[in-house]
């Protein structure tokens, strides 16, 4: 049977410029080109974890805009159960992306419909409760974020947060956390250290949380949990046209793989998947745009095979 990945989180447009270079505060440069690819940490999460092979549902809100009918159909595209995607009045999520030509980007969101995402229902709480985990970012308020990991916890759904964008997190929902997954720059705001090195930050998470993911981008990933187990996966080597959402694809393949290993925890089944979510976000990385770049399972099984066949 298929993992079974419920995700509680946003859906925004994404209106995408490349440029040679991204500005600095004040500056004006001028772009090379203009598109619109649905997007949103949410929905990309929902749309990574449906292609990577999930049974995916998205509780989310849109818009009764023209952006909102086209982050429905996407979803909705991808494969993902749409029942819980509120429609409300206003405008959907939008998100600002400029992507320079090192693949670099920054991302300027206003929330729109997901700002009403304030409180889920009892049908939100039947979908959380019959999957296996649940994702969660920080794209919706948080009063959401806290009532969903505390539906998942009672009923034995595994809570997997990407702290993003990066927030200091209050209590209650720490304290509802099976995995949290984090940049650097993200784990150094959720731990409150101002350090850049892997191994004082994941010691520094973990005593928050029981089980920590650090993406290190080109470098790859790092895990560790209270049992004291230890891991570092190198990335794919690729050349990137764009890293949106290389993070979404990889907490999307992280949490199918989780599911189908039943909750990986030994020392095996987190690195094939700290491997497979590696090779996700590399693959994301080579095509432009968000949830248009997010890679089928054949894809990322085919680069996984490429980069770390024969590997211990
Ligand atoms: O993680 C990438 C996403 O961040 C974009 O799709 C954008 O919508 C923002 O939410």
């Amino acid at each position: 049977m298929s993992a079974r990945v419920a995700v509680v989180g946003s859906s925004n447009l994404d209106l995408v410029v490349s440029a040679p270079q991204l500005p600095r505060p004040g500056e004006t440069v001028l772009g090379e080109n203009f598109r619109t690819v649905p997007g949103g940490k949410g929905a990309n999460q929902a749309v990574a974890a449906a292609r990577a092979g999930a049974t995916c549902d998205f509780v989310g809100a849109v818009g009764e805009d023209d952006f909102g009918t086209q982050l429905r159909a996407s979803l909705v595209d991808a494969g993902v159960d749409v029942r819980g995607l509120r429609t409300v009045a206003g405008p959907s999520g939008v998100a600002l992306i400029a992507v320079d030509r090192d693949a670099e980007n920054f991302i300027v969101v206003a929330a729109g419909a997901n700002g009403t995402v304030t409180e889920l229902n009892a049908d939100d709480r039947a979908t959380i409760a019959g999957a296996d985990v649940l994702l969660l970012q920080l794209e919706v308020p948080l009063s959401a974020v806290v009532q969903a990991a505390g539906w998942a916890r009672a009923a034995g759904t595994t809570v997997v947060l990407n702290a993003a964008p990066a927030a200091a997190l209050p209590a209650e929902l720490i304290a509802l956390v099976d995995v949290l997954v984090v940049n650097e720059h993200e784990a150094a705001v959720v731990a409150g250290v101002v350090s850049d090195d892997p191994p004082v930050l994941l010691d520094a998470l973990l005593e928050l949380v029981p089980r920590v993911v650090l993406t290190l981008g080109a470098r790859g990933a790092a895990y560790a949990d209270r049992s004291g187990l230890r891991i570092t996966v190198p990335a794919p080597r690729i050349d990137a046209v764009d890293t949106t959402a290389s993070g979404d694809a990889f907490t999307g393949a992280l949490a199918v793989s989780w599911a189908e290993r039943g909750g990986a925890t030994t020392e095996d089944s987190v690195t094939a998947s700290l491997r497979w979510a590696c090779a996700a976000g590399a693959a994301c990385a080579q095509r432009p745009g968000a949830s248009t770049a997010l890679p089928e399972r054949a894809a990322i099984d085919a680069l996984y095979d490429a980069t770390y066949r024969g590997t211990p």
